[in-house]
This record gives structure tokens, sequence and C-alpha cells, in this order.
């Protein structure tokens, strides 16, 4: 069948996070008419999870390349220096304009902006709202922001499925799947000059992870089907430290390493603190040789965490500064200001993505990426801490610009038929399972073939197309391309931790396509 309805907007903006209603903000500013396609609600997505901060050089002592050197050093040879210094350059204009679209970030006691540091850094540059409630506070501004403009359309509660292409191939729209109206009779299309899309990571490929339960990889799932150049899928970082409880659930919590920022310590089951003499910034390390270095005591200690230590931090400052953590912790029946935080590593942002140029635009023309969906080059091979909301909002303005220099008329899609098959959602937990047994912190070519082996037969228990069973899809499609670029980087670089391969191989410095078959199929 064909999309049952159809509306038309300038730009079609899928998601809402970050990235997205950045993007929208910018091209209202230009004065294009903007559709916000969303999932669920518009607050649903990893942005109000966020919780360190923003990384920007605010301070007169810091320099852009002082945090361009950081990104890069984080990257492990794969990061894109202009497309840094980009980020690194422009990351400034674009907090202050945030701060006048609403958002209030934390400030000392005359006035100045509150800087924090996190791993990796080498200054203290990290903006932060509310103590530990920093994506809150940004999802919120740029909420209101969008709900005063009547000129941005929100559509929630909307699955994108596929892109539109006219018969030259440029993007001019999206077909989707808006809850509530029964299965593929639900299917309609918005068509659209561009289409940016900003929907977000993946993180639910894996069993463990602080992503929310939206971050399916919808948008990276239907760049591969619409035959977008994908690359770095196998940079997935872990980040150190989740809380560890009890529950089963699908988003574990998140132990800012800004708590580590502010003094906090890893403690082996010994009370040793472990990271001593594993680099010059002990807990401060880059994320990855932090998360290898849990990962190494877990497996060596044959438990479930190790301890971070924030007591002799003190109560005060620990419930002032971290609100949010204090109360995640106490919620799992942990006392941070006199006890030990049992914490793991888990999968948390997906630093490869559709690939972008300096303006956004991916291989597709129309079709731009924005946010974590996005590999702008910026992350290498293992995101600098804070960096993300940073980037969404750096490159959200640049596609606006981008879109409002040069939009073609609209064009007719070419239509095909509404994507029929889908996976059977019973699916999920066990593609969880297996990711995170063979394609988590620490992968081998065994290990991989055994996960590559099981998103197969996964991947064949279709079923009727209805939000879950295309959600379920989404995940096989790019779990399967993850894994397959994971076994084809035979190195160890940055997050991408190979047991056969521990070293970096000057031959691997380039990127990995991701693909699939034109119909969807592995
Ligand atoms: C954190 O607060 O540790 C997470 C910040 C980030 O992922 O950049």
């Amino acid at each position: 069948p064909q999309p049952g309805w159809a509306e038309t907007t300038d730009v079609v903006v899928v998601g809402s996070g970050v990235a997205g209603l950045t993007a929208a903000l910018h091209l209202r500013e230009a004065g294009l008419h903007v559709t916000v396609v969303t999932k669920v609600n518009i607050d649903d997505g990893s942005t109000r999870w966020a919780q360190g901060g923003i990384a920007a050089v605010l301070d007169p002592y810091d320099t852009p390349a002082a945090h361009a050197r950081d990104t890069l050093v984080a990257g492990v040879g794969l990061g894109d220096p202009t497309a840094v210094d980009v980020l690194v350059n422009e990351g400034p204009t674009r907090v202050r304009e945030l701060m006048r679209w609403g958002a209030e970030f934390d400030r000392n006691p005359d006035g100045s902006l509150m800087l924090t540091r996190e791993g990796g850094h080498h200054a203290n540059r990290i903006v932060h709202a509310g103590g530990d409630a920093t994506g809150a506070e940004v999802q919120r501004a740029l909420h209101a922001a969008v709900r005063r403009d009547p000129w941005i359309r929100l559509v929630e509660h909307a699955l994108v499925l596929d892109l539109l292409r006219d018969g030259a191939g440029r993007a001019c729209g999206v077909t989707l799947h808006v809850l509530g109206e029964g299965t593929e009779e639900g299917v309609g299309a918005i068509l659209a000059r561009a289409v940016v899309l900003a929907t977000g990571g993946m993180g639910q490929v894996y069993a463990v992870t602080t992503n929310p339960v939206v971050s399916t990889g919808d948008g990276v799932a239907l760049a591969l089907r619409a035959g977008a150049t994908v690359t770095d899928l196998e940079f997935v970082q872990f980040h150190p430290t989740a809380l560890v409880t009890e529950t089963d659930a699908s988003q574990q919590p998140l132990v800012s390493e800004a708590l580590r920022g502010e003094g906090a310590y890893l403690r082996d089951g010994d009370g040793k603190r472990f990271m001593i003499g594993q680099h010059d910034l002990a807990e401060l390390a880059p994320r990855d040789v932090v998360a290898k270095a849990i990962h190494r005591v877990m497996l060596a200690e044959d438990s479930t965490n190790v301890w971070l230590d924030a007591r002799h931090l003190g109560a005060e400052f620990l419930e002032s500064r971290f609100p949010t953590i204090m109360t995640s912790c106490r919620a799992a029946g942990i006392e941070p200001t006199t006890g030990l935080i049992p914490v793991a590593p888990a999968a948390h942002y997906a630093s490869g993505g559709a690939r972008t140029d300096l303006h956004g635009r991916t291989s597709i023309p129309g079709l731009y990426a924005c946010g974590e969906v996005a590999c702008t080059g910026v992350h290498g091979a293992n995101r600098l801490a804070s960096n993300s909301l940073l980037e969404g909002l750096v490159f959200a303005r640049r596609i606006a610009t981008d879109i409002a220099g040069d939009l073609p008329a609209q064009r007719d899609p070419v239509f095909e038929d509404v994507r029929q098959w889908a996976v059977d959602s019973a699916v999920r937990r066990p593609l969880q399972q297996a990711m995170s047994r063979g394609a988590g912190v620490l992968r081998s070519q065994d290990s991989l073939a055994d996960v590559a082996a099981t998103l197969t037969q996964l991947g064949e228990q279709r079923a009727r197309p209805n939000v879950a069973s295309w959600e379920a899809a989404n995940l096989v499609t790019v779990a399967a391309a993850l894994v397959a670029a994971a076994s084809g980087r035979r190195e160890t670089r940055g997050c991408h931790w190979r047991e056969d391969y521990p070293a970096a191989g000057e031959e691997w410095r380039g990127h990995l396509l991701a693909r699939v078959t034109p119909a969807g199929a592995l």
C-alpha cells in the first residue's frame, strides 16, 4: 500500500532532543515552515537524561585549541580536526544563544558561570544546570521556545519509517506511522523540501544502557535502508559509571563523570584506587580508558561492579551539586554520604551514524543528520565527555543555515510501497542480551560471530508491522551493521576493544562503511 495521507512543510525534522529542537528554532529564524516529528512525547529522548553538562570554552584562561586537543586525544586518531575546530570555536556562541532562549546554568556567587571538569578534559569548561540535571534544563528551555512559535508544527507519537525521494534521488520527505492509527493503514507521509534526522542513539541494542527506551536506532536504520553513508558504528561508548541496581530495567541511572570531576574515587573490591598509575589523569582519564580499567577489575574479581567513593565530598556538597544522582542512589537503597556506590560500564553513546560534512549534509542530497544519529567526525573513536549536547547545538545551526541558503522547490516523491516487513518485538530482549555478551565493552572475532548468527535468526522472526515490530526491525538492522563493523575493525582503538587484536594499527586510521541490502534484509 501507499501512505494513507500526506501533508507538506518546508523542512521536516525527525526527533525532538537538543539537535532537533535547535535545528527547528534556527530554521524558523530563517523564515521556514518546520514540522517536528517525534516518536513518543517531545521530552522523551536522551537529552533530558544528560547530567554532566555542555563543554565549551567560557573561561578566559581556557582556549578553543586546548578543547580541540582534548577532543582529538579522546578520539584516538579518528577525529576530524576540521570538524573539531568548528565544534570548539562555534560552541561558546551556541551556548550563549541557548541562554538567550531561556536555559539557566549554575553560577558562582559572583554571577559567573560555574564550570566543572570531566574525563579527558584538562580544563574546567563544562557548564551545568540544576547541579547534575543539565539535559533536563536544556530540554525544558528548547521545548518552551518551540511551543512559543506557532509556525513549528509538532507531531508526537509518530515513528519515522523510511525516506522519500524524488525521481532524481533527492530526499523530499519521510513516511511515518502515527500511533493510534492502526497498523499499515496508519502510515502517512510528510513531504518536505529538506529532511533533518535528529533521532538520537541506539543504546537499546544493549541489555545495560543509560539510554531511554526510545533509543532504538530508528534514524540510523532509516539511513542504512536508504543507502546513505553510515560510518563508525563499532565505536559505541560505554559510560564507565552507571549505577548497578538490582532491577532488570531497560535504562540504568547514570552516575555522572562530574562526580569524579569533583573528586570522587573509584575503588576495587579491596578498596584500592585502581586508576592511580594507569593514566596521568587517574579517575579522570578519557572514558574508554576508565571503562576498560573497570571491566578488567570486574573480570579479575568476578564481580558485577566496582565502587565509587564520594563520602569525602560531604553531605552538603553532594546534596546541592548532585541531586539527581543522590535521588537515584537512594531509590536503589544506597546512601552515598556514608557508603560506596556500585557502578559498572553501560552503553551510553553511539559515536558513529550517518556520515555528514561540516554542514550536516549526508551522502543523500536533501537529507541532513544532526546529533547522535550523525557522524560528523568530531568524536572519532571515543567521544569526549560533554561534547554531545554541544555537537547538537553547533551542527543544528549549520544545518539550518545550509538549508535556508539553498532550498529547492517542493518535489513529488516517487512513492514505493510502504514497507511491510517488521520483526517480532519478542526478539528485543534476546537481541540485547546477545549484544551485551558478544559485542559489548570487550569483543573478539568469535564473540562477534556468535552475535551475528543470533541476529540472523532473530531477524527471521517476522511480524505484522506496528510500532513495536518496526522498532524491533530497526534494532536488528543497526545491531547487525554494528557487529559487522566491529568484526571488520581488527584492532583496538578508543571504545572499540578487541580481545584478539589488542593493539591499534596505523593501517586502521580510517572509517568503515556500514551497509544493508536495499530490501532492508541483512
Ligand atoms: C556524564 O555526566 O558523565 C555524561 C556526560 C556525557 O555523556 O557527555
